[in-house]
């Protein structure tokens, strides 16, 4: 009997899915390791092989207890192929095949789709951890440094949860599909990533953080709606996947948080009361606020892309055939096959900003990224709160759907943050009140210095509340090793 809910750990792949009696799917993964690992070494986390980190590893799937940490050199981590537990009698939850018996082998009209949609997933984790790879050089305190490569080698593992599907379930196409996924390279002019934001630099720490919220919130929703699967594996393993994603958006709302923090602390030890003051507030070695949020209107901008178009078939395809739920789909209350259901999607025609009711079905996207801008606006209240507690009067504001946008029915339209149309040309001229500058980079990465010292952190960023599994402020949760 398998033991489901421990994990094993007598292959050399810890997993719940019984790979040592699975011999077919286990060589292929061991095949496919040593380019993994060659992969890690040489577009992870550029140095820091050596040195022993404090980690997280997943050892169970059980949600009260799935985790152990511990120190680990990152090339040894033990990434592990983890679904979460099988629900007796799921059902599949919407579209034409409503109500059957979720799917626990991909059935052959839907493979191409339901391919695409699984190597799109994959290519996004390695991709991150590509964009993340200088980041270790400048770290803010040891704390972060541990949190960016938590982060990291998660992303690393949800790269083995998708290449572990493509493998068992999608034959000699998966096999090659699974080796393409460590070929692409984010940035790159030959063998992109596959998605936009993907290919972006992610250039100091601020930016690690709104990607990290922003971002990884993009990956959680995309991630709840394949839970939602009527392929079985598929929605398991992305159930597990969402476990971890909440950390890394932990990392990101609190990250930001903390910046705000420090820059309002400075600004108040100086005497600084208008937050737009922006080289007196500079010259204390803090970032002002409008500067953050620039970054932020940037990263939500770009994880916006991410949705794809407001309208589109295929992704009325991928949820007619059961392959792809909306957000929650089981607790939402209706037909769950969107029959005669529409929904309000906003266009931009002649100049105007429109809102028009679709069939629903065609406007899956649109909800999900509405679902997204919600929950994206939580932590934005957050920090407002946490500003207003330092009496600094200023607020921080998610910015239309319809500004910087380079996909979808607002690609290139003049529309201002407030969501008011203007001419292109005055939008390009003041594109960079919006959206951050050469100089407004520069200045951000004048900051990014390396601090090492347990307990200690870069002048521009306040020390978090509470520890990493609790642990004191003093804790060297990375040992740098000495050569
Ligand atoms: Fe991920
Ligand atoms: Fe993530």
């Amino acid at each position: 009997m398998l033991d489901l809910i421990n994990v094993s750990y007598d292959t050399q792949i810890p997993n719940n899915v019984g790979l040592s009696s699975d011999r077919r799917i286990l060589k292929a993964l061991e095949k496919w390791h040593p380019g993994y690992i060659n992969w890690w070494k040489g577009s992870g986390p550029d140095g820091f092989l050596e040195d022993l980190v404090y980690l997280r590893t997943a050892v169970s799937v059980d949600p009260k207890g799935w985790a152990k940490f511990d120190y680990v050199k990152m090339p040894e981590y033990r990434w592990g192929i983890l679904l979460a537990p099988q629900v007796e009698d799921r059902r599949i939850p919407c579209g034409e095949h409503l109500g059957e018996p979720a799917w626990q082998e991909v059935p052959g009209e839907y493979r191409s789709l339901m391919r695409r949609l699984v190597v799109i997933q994959g290519d996004t984790e390695p991709a991150s951890v590509e964009q993340q790879r200088f980041l270790g050089k400048t770290a803010p305190s040891l704390y972060d440094l541990r949190n960016l490569f938590q982060v990291n080698v998660e992303e690393g593992r949800h790269l083995w949860a998708m290449v572990y599907i493509l493998q068992k379930y999608f034959g000699k196409d998966g096999r090659e599909e699974a080796d393409e996924l460590l070929l692409r390279q984010s940035g790159s002019a030959e063998k992109p990533r596959m998605l936009g934001a993907f290919n972006e630099e992610t250039p100091d720490w601020l930016s690690f953080f709104m990607f990290t919220y922003f971002t990884d919130r993009d990956g959680k929703m995309q991630l709840e709606a394949l839970a939602q699967s009527g392929f079985d594996p598929l929605s398991r393993t992305c159930r597990f996947m969402l476990t971890e994603e909440a950390h890394h958006m932990f990392v990101g709302e609190t990250g930001v948080g903390r910046t705000i923090q420090r820059t309002c602390e400075a600004m108040n030890a100086a005497g600084i009361t208008d937050p737009t003051d922006i080289d007196k507030i500079r010259a204390l070695g803090v970032i002002d606020l409008p500067t953050i949020q620039k970054k932020l209107n940037l990263h939500y901008t770009l994880s916006l892309d991410l949705f794809g178009s407001e309208v589109s078939t295929n992704a009325a395809n991928a949820f007619n055939s059961g392959i792809k739920g909306r957000y929650q789909e089981t607790k939402i209350d209706d037909d769950h096959r969107l029959k005669d259901a529409t929904y309000p999607v906003s266009e931009y025609v002649n100049g105007k900003i429109l809102l028009r009711e679709v069939p629903a079905l065609t406007a899956i996207n649109m909800r999900l990224r509405d679902d997204y801008s919600k929950d994206a606006l939580g932590g934005v209240k957050r920090w407002n709160a946490l500003i207003k507690k330092n009496g600094v009067a200023f607020e921080m504001k998610l910015p239309h759907g319809g500004f910087h946008r380079q996909i979808g029915a607002f690609k290139d339209a003049p529309i201002t943050p407030e969501g008011d149309v203007i001419s292109a040309d005055d939008w390009a001229a003041r594109r960079d009140e919006w959206l951050p500058s050469t100089a407004d980079g520069d200045f951000i990465q004048s900051l990014m210095v390396t601090v090492l010292e347990p307990g200690e952190y870069a002048g521009w960023i306040a020390p978090p509340r509470v520890g990493i599994d609790n642990k004191p402020g003093d804790f060297e949760y990375v040992q740098i090793h000495q050569a």
